[in-house]
């Protein structure tokens, strides 16, 4: 018999495994041209996470997929300018954080973000994500907030089904102007309303 998935805040998991935190920090591939390729986002970011901005969801123990969020303008991390500056030298990791930065800052008008959603391959098209996508509304809808963000890349079109299955609707596309400046991917801003709790 299948066991059940267990989603948990990953701050209450007292073994933080190293191989989550580069799983983690392997998401935003989209700023790859100011954090590097997955190994320099692991030296940037994995003594920088903030555990309890991440819900895990695991089954017989083994995580299976992970919800990051950013709540009162905290998100899943919080690196210093030091990891930078080791990594790129001065000059360059000065520019880079201070991207980084700004990057993270356009998050702040969202009252509660979904900064991050993965699933592991192998566990695809089971169900994780949505349970993930639920236990992250919940949470939302507990700290007394009434709508939950998210932003997904406009060609990423098994998210745009998914998110589009739990409720979220389009909201704001982002300035095309931006794509012809730094090369990001175009994304689509989505918002689902979470009904206040009885
Ligand atoms: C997108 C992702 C999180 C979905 O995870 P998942 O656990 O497979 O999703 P679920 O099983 O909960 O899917 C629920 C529903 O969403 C839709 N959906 C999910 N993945 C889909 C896909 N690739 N294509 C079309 N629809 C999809 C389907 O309606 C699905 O229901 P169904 O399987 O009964 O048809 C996963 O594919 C992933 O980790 N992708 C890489 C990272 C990523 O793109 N993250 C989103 C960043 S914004």
């Amino acid at each position: 018999m299948t066991e059940p998935l267990h989603i948990v805040l990953a701050s209450s998991i007292a073994q933080r495994d190293p191989a989550i935190a580069r799983w983690i920090t392997s998401g935003r591939g989209s700023l790859a041209f100011i954090l590097g390729d997955v190994d320099c986002r692991y030296r940037l970011l994995a003594q920088a996470i903030n555990w309890d901005r991440v819900l895990i969801a695991c089954r017989n123990g083994v995580p299976l997929g992970y919800a990051a969020f950013k709540q009162h303008r905290r998100g899943p991390f919080s690196p210093g300018i030091r990891p930078f500056i080791n990594e790129f030298g001065l000059l360059s990791g000065l520019l880079r954080y201070g991207l980084f930065a700004i990057s993270e800052c356009r998050e702040w008008r969202y009252g509660f973000y979904l900064y991050g959603l993965r699933v592991r391959k192998t566990a695809r098209r089971q169900g994780v994500a949505s349970a993930l996508l639920h236990a992250t509304c919940e949470r939302a809808q507990d700290s007394g907030h009434r709508t939950i963000e998210l932003e997904v890349q406009a060609n990423n079109l098994g998210a745009r089904a998914l998110y589009a299955r739990h409720g979220f609707t389009s909201i704001h596309r982002f300035p095309v102007t931006l794509n012809r400046l730094l090369p990001v991917p175009t994304v689509l801003n989505l918002r689902r309303r979470l009904s206040p709790h009885p």
